[in-house]
């Protein structure tokens, strides 16, 4: 079993959770974008969708053995508007978890000695950070009813790291080799 303590097992169900909502939403949100004329907005969209897919996946697997059913509450961010109304879910969604969510499952993980979970909560926290700013960059063009500037868009498959332009060597969250980047 990788995960031993009822309490990470349980944030690990509950931020799989928030990542399968944040996925799920984020692709919606990337149809309006497209339907509004922001087709880089939209990408942007669909390239984090992908990391919260990589988050959501690490997240399940290191559940491993936990079989089951659950109920899962989890945060997650609700309605349908403009673009630059949904930019705002999306932040807020953003520093939610890394601002509260994942610093406080980081810790729990840590004092529970469960190494595998607390890789899984690193890799979330950091490529969530870069969520923020890039949503943040959107908004400000959203703002001004423009679609943003967007180079290539990268996203790490294995932590969920996203960046712009060329793909580095090596990730520098997670350390994985450029052919796992998956670009947008
Ligand atoms: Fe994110
Ligand atoms: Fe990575």
């Amino acid at each position: 079993m990788k995960v031993k303590n009822d309490m990470t097992a349980d944030f690990l169900r509950q931020a799989y959770s928030g990542e399968s909502m944040a996925h799920m939403r984020y692709l919606i949100w990337a149809d309006i974008a497209e339907q509004e004329g922001m087709p880089n907005i939209a990408r942007l969209f669909r390239g984090i969708a992908y990391a919260e897919w990589a988050h959501a996946d690490n997240h399940f697997r290191v559940l491993g053995e936990q079989k089951g059913v659950y109920t899962v509450a989890a945060g997650g961010v609700f309605g349908v508007g403009k673009t630059v109304d949904n930019l705002q879910g999306a932040i807020d969604g953003e520093l939610h978890e890394v601002q509260q969510m994942y610093p406080v499952y980081l810790e729990a993980a840590r004092f529970q000695n469960e190494k595998e979970a607390e890789r899984s909560f690193r890799f979330a926290l950091e490529a969530e950070k870069i969520h923020a700013e890039l949503f943040k960059q959107a908004q400000d063009s959203a703002r001004q009813g423009k679609d943003m500037e967007l180079d290539n868009l990268h996203i790490c498959s294995v932590c969920g790291y996203t960046g712009t332009g060329e793909a580095p060597d090596v990730c520098p969250i997670c350390g994985a080799k450029k052919e796992k980047f998956k670009n947008f």
